[in-house]
């Protein structure tokens, strides 16, 4: 799996907040045999945001996008309106799924707009910003993900078992 970590924070871009949501990702994506081959922090910019994850799906044909920060109701949170212009077909399943398993750490998750969709062979799923949520969400992703992963590239097998 090719996959590229996208830090959006502006306390991050300006040096006044150390990418620790960035590194978690770089982190557990390699701890499961993923290959990281794009990373980047960005400001809270839509367009950036948007021609961004644009490359990484038409040029670099990554296999997932994980996005972390700019999910929430700040006036600057952007992440999901950069993220609808670029998916062509939306996976509402998968982030309500995200908001489900945050419920039991804590009601704020219901302020994650996060979007999970697909462009091309390319899975794009906005995670929120906080390390801590990271931490209490990507354990619970995994197999979603690679199972995600394996049916946009048009595995054939059956996926339901008895
Ligand atoms: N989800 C989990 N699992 N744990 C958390 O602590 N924090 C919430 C929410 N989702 C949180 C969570 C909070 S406080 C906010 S404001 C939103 O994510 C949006 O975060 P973002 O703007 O950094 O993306």
């Amino acid at each position: 799996m090719r996959c590229g970590i996208l830090t959006l924070s502006d306390k991050g871009v300006k040096g006044e907040r150390e990418d620790l949501s960035g590194k978690f990702l770089i982190e557990f994506a390699k701890a499961q045999g993923w290959k990281v081959e794009a990373y980047k922090i960005l400001p809270d910019e839509e367009e950036e945001i948007f021609k961004t994850l644009l490359s990484w799906c038409e040029e670099l044909k990554l296999d997932l996008i994980l996005t972390t920060g700019g999910t929430g109701v700040h006036p600057r949170d952007v992440t999901p309106e950069a993220t609808k212009r670029v998916i062509l077909k939306e996976i509402p399943g998968l982030s309500e799924y995200i908001r489900y398993i945050s419920f039991s750490q804590t009601p704020k998750a219901s302020l994650s707009r996060g979007l999970s969709g697909i462009r091309g062979e390319t899975l794009i799923i906005n995670l929120p910003g906080s390390p801590k949520a990271l931490k209490e969400i990507m354990p619970s992703l995994k197999e979603v993900i690679e199972h995600a992963v394996k049916k946009i590239k048009g595995d054939p097998s059956e996926c339901a078992r008895d």
